[in-house]
């Protein structure tokens, strides 16, 4: 950068700083999402067809170019003279739009008096970078304003991946160092009332639109804060869209919404980011409007669409280790408040004990997901969950604990290539000696790749004509669904998907 230029070029560029921002602020106004926000509706990359609307890497590389050391100076003055030229306590009062507008006409005038010497396009992309560290998140921005990222990874200052269409990738955002991207985090948790530094480096929030955010801090993260950010999104996935993505075949979706409205004790387990939540939340759609709800998470990610919902959330303990509210403590607490029926987001812990005595007692269709990889995973882990937690019981006892309690295991799983599937709906039918039997209704099977390197596979039936919950459906009216649903599974010729 050459921090003063000549003279003559003063002139010209205080006209530039004058003039300019009143034709530029709207144009480039959200410039970078563009691109992806054309299609917001973004198909995952397990949908068959082709899907142009995933970004390639290369799209990425392209919107969000490299900064230079060189770019962080010349920021870092223009940057400091802001601060001084504006009055914050004002700012902070404006809306976004206004406070933009009000940054980029003295950021305007400071490059003009300053004399930087950039081109548009640079100087384009320092205004949107100056607001963005002012009003928002930072260089999270561009990427946070995409539709079609799962996840943003930022692994310490230089290292930012992202998800899109079940394929990791690396981005070009890069902050200026750890202090940047430390105040960043800090800004995000204390939107949600919580804070991370050295003392307390580990921390749960939530962006404003939902989002589901971690972070641990250095010394604990080694090579610089590493944020994790589960992207919100708007258009939470149905069955429906499930079944066009080949996540589950239509006679799958029909079985599990007779699972979901039938009030079946379930648990959705599955790898990281397998999709677990996403089907939770579908399943509860087959709720009936006049049950009475209430969700236990960590972070709240579930959007119910009834009417009748209590939404509850965990919390950390205070900087004195004082004050924090388990997914336990919810869930005991859930059974004094009258449920019809509880949700937990995510059991990992002591919790899947309430959680299956709420199911035994009377809270038909409860549901959670659980962190595991097979049917069988799940059910091992429940009861190691409770064994952990301390309960003196007899492996047995925990085992027809669960066996009384769980009525169906849904597995979901992310394949090799980014596309998620269920792979199993299974029963838990009952106990010989001392093993838990399981019944699978319906089966994944993986057959092959296409030539983009898809897989290739079936859901398949396994030929049971009268699930353990066929009574249950009758009671509810829904057994010609579900015995038609059955029979397709069965019947229909193998279609690869
Ligand atoms: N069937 C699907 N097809 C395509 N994308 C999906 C599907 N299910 C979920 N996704 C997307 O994958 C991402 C992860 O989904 P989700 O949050 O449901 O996973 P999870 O298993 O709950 O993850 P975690 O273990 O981190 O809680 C989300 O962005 C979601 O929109
Ligand atoms: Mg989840």
């Amino acid at each position: 950068m050459e921090p003063l230029r000549e003279a003559g070029m003063f002139g010209k560029r205080t006209n530039f700083g004058q003039s300019a921002p009143a034709q530029r602020v709207s144009p480039p106004a959200e410039p970078r999402p563009t691109a992806a926000t054309a299609q917001p509706s973004a198909a995952p990359a397990n949908e068959r067809a082709p899907a142009p609307q995933v970004a390639p890497p290369a799209a990425v590389a392209a919107e969000i170019r490299p900064r230079t050391e060189e770019y962080y100076q010349t920021k870092a003055t223009i940057f400091g003279a802001l601060i001084e030229a504006i009055d914050l306590s004002q700012l902070s009062k404006m809306d976004s739009e206004s406070a933009r507008e009000e940054i980029r006409d003295i950021v305007n005038e400071i490059i003009a008096i300053k004399n930087v010497v950039m081109s548009i396009a640079e100087q384009e992309e320092l205004l949107d970078d100056i607001c963005n560290d002012v009003l928002g998140y930072g260089p999270l921005e561009p990427l946070l304003s995409r539709d079609d990222i799962a996840d943003i990874m930022v692994n310490g200052p230089a290292r930012t991946f992202i998800e899109v269409g079940g394929k990791i990738q690396l981005t070009n955002i890069r902050f200026k160092d750890n202090q940047q991207l430390m105040n960043i985090c800090q800004r995000i948790v204390s939107q949600v009332g919580r804070r991370v530094d050295e003392s307390s480096p580990i921390c749960d929030a939530r962006l404003l639109d939902g989002s589901r955010v971690n972070v641990i801090a250095p010394p604990l993260a080694i090579d610089g804060a590493a944020l994790t950010i589960r992207k919100f999104r708007k258009d939470k996935l149905t069955l429906d869209q499930l079944v066009r993505y080949n996540t589950i075949s239509p006679a799958g979706a029909e079985i599990l919404k007779v699972i979901g409205r039938v009030r079946c004790n379930a648990v959705i387990s599955g790898g990281t980011g397998s999709g677990k939540t996403t089907l939770l939340n579908c399943l509860t759609r087959y709720i009936d409007d006049d049950e009475r709800i209430i969700t236990c998470e960590d972070a709240a990610e579930l959007q119910l669409q009834q009417a009748h919902v209590v939404r509850l959330e965990t919390r950390p303990p205070n900087l004195e280790g004082q004050g924090a509210v388990t997914m336990r403590d919810l869930v005991k607490n859930c059974l004094r408040m009258r449920p019809e029926r509880i949700i937990v987001g995510e059991v990992r812990g002591p919790e899947a004990f309430d959680l299956l005595q709420a199911m035994n007692t009377g809270h038909d269709g409860s549901m959670g997901t659980l962190h595991a990889n097979s049917p069988r995973e799940c059910l091992s882990r429940i009861e190691s969950m409770i064994t952990m937690g301390g309960f003196a019981l007899p492996s047995r006892t925990i085992r027809e604990m669960i066996v009384s309690s769980i009525d169906v295991i849904i597995q979901a799983s992310r394949l090799r290539d980014g596309s998620r599937r269920i792979t199993h709906i299974t029963e838990v039918m009952g106990m010989e000696g001392d093993v838990i039997i399981t019944q699978d209704l319906l089966v994944y099977e993986m057959r092959g790749e296409d030539a983009n390197g898809r897989i290739l596979g079936v859901h398949r039936g396994t030929g049971i004509g009268r699930p353990r919950f066929w009574e249950r459906a009758r009671y509810y009216n829904e057994e010609n669904r579900l015995a038609a649903a059955l029979d397709e599974i069965d019947l229909k010729d193998e279609v690869l998907n």
